[in-house]
């Protein structure tokens, strides 16, 4: 039978699309690197949901897919900032299915639906409810996936790039309170309580506490990123206090 996403042609249109966004720009680059992160943890999280093997297609194709609004959002706005640009899931699902940019990749659309909506929903800070199971399901495997490789983009790549300034610098704030404080009800940090760089870098870790399922927790204990993320050493001895809660914190969900 034949595949219903054929995975060298995706791949190809990927890397065509994205050429016209200078790769040799690191943020680009690590965009790019990072979809092609996602679309293999998104394998790995569907077949270890037993899916059917279209299924594992389709949530590895969603991985492909879930950026593809990030090129053209540093292109127009200079920034990956969506709270000062634009939502960068509704961006993306828009170029794929208002400009059917989708149709390169996937001849049926049968399964348009539950793409678009995965895609619309994989940045979101809650999943919208009310969505049927299939489509509830899709979104809860790109969510995860990405979240995984977060935890690799904030290990491996250069920190002035993400941050704006050196490693030591951020190592040398404090974490705001309001943050602090949220870890303690395990759940995500919302963008309006970080103030300071640490604040965002931190704040990575909460994603820990939103992954749906147990092979995610698994995926990420066997890559090792949030490990070495939890052994961040900061100057001020107090914050270093909160920090070696939150890793307690962390670990306790894991
Ligand atoms: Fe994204």
């Amino acid at each position: 039978m034949a595949k219903l996403v054929n995975k060298t042609k995706v791949q190809e249109l990927f890397k065509s699309y994205t050429s016209n966004y200078n790769p040799e720009d690191p943020k680009i680059s690590l965009k790019i690197y990072h979809t092609h992160r996602v679309a293999e943890n998104s394998k790995y999280i569907a077949t270890k949901l037993n899916l059917s093997e279209e299924e594992i297609e389709i949530a590895w194709l969603i991985g492909m897919l879930h950026d593809i609004g990030r090129f053209e959002q540093i292109k127009r706005f200079g920034t990956f900032n969506d709270g000062i640009s634009v939502d960068h899931g509704e961006f993306g699902a828009d170029l794929l299915f208002k400009d059917r940019l989708i149709e390169k990749y996937i001849d049926t659309r049968e399964y348009d639906q539950v793409i678009e909506t995965a895609i619309r929903q994989h940045n979101k800070y809650r999943l919208r409810e009310g969505l049927d199971s299939k489509t509830e399901l899709f979104s809860n495997i790109i969510r995860d996936a990405d979240k995984v490789d977060i935890f690799r983009v904030q290990v491996e790549e250069p920190i002035v790039g993400i941050y704006g300034i050196p490693f030591e610098e951020i190592q040398k704030q404090t974490l705001s309170d309001a943050v602090f404080e949220q870890f303690k009800e395990h759940t995500a940090i919302l963008r309006d309580l970080k103030k300071t760089k640490l604040d965002y870098y931190v704040s990575h870790f909460s994603l820990a506490f939103e992954l749906v399922y147990p092979c995610s927790k698994q995926l990420t204990k066997e890559q090792g990123y949030l490990k070495k993320l939890l052994g961040l050493k900061v100057e001020n001895p107090e914050t270093q206090k909160q920090i070696d809660f939150i890793k307690k914190e962390i670990n306790s969900v894991l």
